[in-house]
């Protein structure tokens, strides 16, 4: 998979461009998670994410969805690195030059915070190694609360609480989400959305027919055409019964917008494997399928942190007698790839009408100018406005990174 450039200072200063000429901003898929309970969706979702954040483990845990928006701040440092910030705009191409490529050999996630000293030792975002210093003020803001998060475990809290609040005591699902917003000048503007497990028999408080309304609350979400659907089964179970795959299939049946996650390959029965599976050979996804081992309930149970158990998934895959060979596309790194190309391509259909309303707008900007009939003012050096000046640059950095990129998801 060649992937050049980096999509977070790409979309961040093509979000910044548009804000900062009142335009609409590039519209990014919505990833959502879909999967049979206890499939490992929300484990899938948090490790995309980088952070510990989202309540998991055995039985229905996730019972609200929870539409996760990743909100960009530009960085309100000076001497920050970041590509983040409209200070100017050759900063940004610097800081696009300077930037590793997202899915880069160290970090191949999706970025959410700034490093900040409560937020433990979480991955951070592509490029941590020289973005990684505590710029910028990152938070998280609930909608149904009037204050501020700087801490991932109380973050995970007040899911459990709202939870509880809304969906009661005892396994109550409810279709009503809880909106969560994370902002900072590290992450791309994007949503995710973690669903309840598709389930069957109904437990504690839940209605007869649960199966049903889940099922209607899963397809609110992945009929969008917009949405990217992360389709999850669990590898210790036969993928002819994947309720992700059956119901994706309902709304993508071309499966053109769906990603097959296998989770708990560690689990499965000694002498099989998903070789077949994770080649393609078994179920077609114009996508793919990823193989991942999450963190079991053991490790969760001993707090293991999201880096050991990357290394421990990594050397799963490489020590494997049947993976190994395909080590280099296994894993979560790799789904964060895979979902980085997905993205990249996205933008890239979208680019000729970005392309027009960038030359319609700075059309409109120049009569503006002229307007003024100032010659000196419109002068070959005075021309920069900013706002000019950046969209020049912008559409010029913008057509040089995406041109020329080759964009390959291998499956
Ligand atoms: P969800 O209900 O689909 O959101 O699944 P969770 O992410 O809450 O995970 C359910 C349970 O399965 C938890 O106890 C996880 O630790 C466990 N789990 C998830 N993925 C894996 C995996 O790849 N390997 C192992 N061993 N356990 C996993
Ligand atoms: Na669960
Ligand atoms: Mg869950």
């Amino acid at each position: 998979m060649a992937m050049d450039g980096d999509l977070i200072a790409l979309v961040n200063k093509l979000q910044d461009t548009f804000n900062a000429i009142g335009g609409d901003t590039v519209d990014l898929p919505q990833i959502v998670v879909v999967g049979s309970q206890s499939s490992g969706k929300s484990s899938v979702l948090e490790t995309i994410v980088g952070r510990d954040f989202l309540p998991r483990g055995s039985g229905i845990v996730t019972r609200r969805p929870l539409v996760l928006q990743l909100i960009h701040t530009p960085d309100s440092s000076p001497s920050s690195s970041s590509g983040g910030g409209l200070s100017t705009s050759s900063n940004h191409a610097a800081a696009l030059r300077r930037s590793p490529r997202i899915g880069g050999e160290e970090d191949g996630y999706l970025p959410t915070l700034e490093s900040t000293p409560t937020a433990g030792a979480g991955v951070m975002r592509p490029g941590g190694k020289n973005m990684g210093s505590n710029t910028g003020a990152a938070y998280a803001e609930f909608l149904h609360l009037n204050r501020r998060f700087t801490d991932f475990e109380e973050i995970r809290k007040e899911i459990e609480a709202e939870t509880y609040r809304v969906a009661g005591q005892n396994k109550g699902v409810s279709k009503l989400p809880i909106n969560l917003k994370i902002y900072g000048p590290g992450v791309l503007n994007l949503t995710l959305v973690d669903l309840p497990g598709l389930t069957k028999v109904p437990v504690g408080d839940q209605p007869t027919d649960i199966e049903r309304q889940i099922k209607n609350l899963v397809l609110d979400y992945i009929s969008k055409p917009n949405a990217v659907i992360l389709a999850v089964s669990p590898a210790n179970v036969d993928l002819a019964n994947s309720d992700a795959l059956k119901l994706a299939r309902t709304v993508d049946p071309r499966g053109l917008r769906t990603l097959g996650v296998l989770s708990k390959l560690d689990l499965m029965d000694a002498g099989t494997n998903a070789l077949d599976i994770l080649t393609g050979r078994t179920y077609p996804l114009k996508l793919g399928f990823v193989g991942v081992v999450n963190r079991s309930q053991q490790d969760i149970n001993e707090d293991v942190p999201m880096e050991d158990a990357r290394q421990k998934e990594e050397d799963f895959f490489k020590q494997h007698p049947v993976y190994r060979n395909i080590a280099h596309r296994c894993g979560t790194k790799y789904l964060a790839k895979t979902l980085n190309a997905v993205l990249m391509n996205h933008i890239r259909e979208k680019l000729p009408d970005m392309k027009a309303r960038l030359n319609t707008l700075m059309g409109q900007t120049q009569q503006e100018l002229n307007a003024f009939g100032d010659a000196t003012f419109l002068g070959e050096q005075h021309r920069g406005s900013l706002i000019l000046k950046l969209m020049t640059e912008f559409s010029k950095d913008f057509v040089s990174s995406i041109d020329g990129t080759s964009l390959e998801i291998s499956t």
